[in-house]
């Protein structure tokens, strides 16, 4: 076993299992979620008293920090607690990082970009959210750079893994739905939770610090994800396609997102050159093992 000491916050969440998925027993993982669970400890990132002592406490080499507001919609009427989870959070773990000499890896989003581009956003583009998740995304990004010194954020997009996910939402709507009505005109790049650990494993023990986009390879919209989603599964539901402005009428609480949210993993290929798989390789891997559970 490593003597090496990673402390993952909201380990509960997609990302926070597939990380412990993607390590096993090679690290010695300190696990804490928001409440306390089966093996991992209560951790409230949005607690500044709380995050110092338990980090002095821990001192661990890393930290990579899984929590996160994550529900977009509920996000536009939960300003307060998105900009603590999402803002304070981050600033918080970044300030506690530098106090104790660890590494930072936080996890932003492509929601950080309006979405009205004609090529995939690269790191240098400026960000733009549209959407609350964004905003309080973003200025998490900012908190980081400001107050950690040596850090890793990786904007991910379209997550999926062990938890709440658009794959499990359309599987459970087949179960009792002959037609389903999704977008078809946001792009973006679907992004098997397990695809990013292996990029955080990948980078964690360097020094290649800085901010890197980090989504599978190609692109898709809502509407042809879900095809494939029920194609896969074997299941009969048709896929209606709907605008977003056809969508938000339907639902009128739903945050705006970006049309056009592809990433490009430019400083990934300007760095070191690795790359992520492409995204119906990483779903139907995905796939293969939502079969076993
Ligand atoms: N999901 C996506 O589509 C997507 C897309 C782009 C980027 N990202 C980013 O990727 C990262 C991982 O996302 P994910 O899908 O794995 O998230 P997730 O499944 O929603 O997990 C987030 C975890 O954080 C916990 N949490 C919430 N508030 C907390 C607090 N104050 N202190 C400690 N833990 C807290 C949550 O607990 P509760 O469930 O009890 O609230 C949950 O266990 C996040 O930074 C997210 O913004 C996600």
């Amino acid at each position: 076993m490593s003597e090496k000491r990673i402390l993952i916050t909201g380990c509960n969440g997609q990302l926070g299992r597939a990380l412990r998925a993607e390590y096993g027993d090679t690290a010695a993982f300190i696990c804490t979620d928001v409440a306390a669970g089966d093996g991992y400890q209560a951790l409230d990132i949005t607690d500044i008293g709380a995050v110092l002592s338990f980090v002095r406490e821990e001192k661990p080499h890393v930290i990579i920090n899984c929590a996160a507001h994550t529900n977009v919609d509920a996000c536009e009427q939960q300003w307060d607690a998105a900009y603590r989870i999402n803002a304070l959070g981050p600033r918080n773990l970044s300030i506690a990082a530098t106090e104790t000499d660890a590494k930072l890896i936080h996890i932003s989003t492509d929601y950080v970009f309006e979405g009205n581009g004609v090529r995939p956003y690269t790191e240098f583009d400026e960000p733009n959210p549209v959407s609350a998740y964004g905003k309080t995304k973003l200025a998490g990004e900012q908190f980081v750079r400001d107050f950690a010194r040596k850090y890793f954020i990786f904007r991910t997009a379209w997550l999926y893994g062990d938890g709440k996910n658009f794959v499990r939402t359309m599987l459970r709507l087949a179960e009792n739905h002959d037609t389903v009505s999704v977008v078809n005109d946001q792009q973006g790049s679907p992004t098997s939770a397990a695809e990013l650990a292996r990029v955080i494993r990948h980078y964690e023990p360097t020094e290649n610090y800085g901010i890197f986009h980090a989504t599978c390879e190609g692109d898709t919209n809502w509407a042809e994800f879900a095809r494939l989603i029920f194609e896969k599964a074997g299941k009969q539901t048709e896929v209606i396609p709907v605008t977003s402005e056809q969508y938000a009428k339907m639902n009128p609480a739903s945050a705006n997102r970006p049309a056009y949210s592809i990433l490009d993993n430019y400083m990934m290929r300007l760095t070191d050159g690795y790359r992520m798989a492409d995204w119906k390789y990483a779903f139907d891997e995905y796939l293969r093992g939502e079969k076993q559970d």
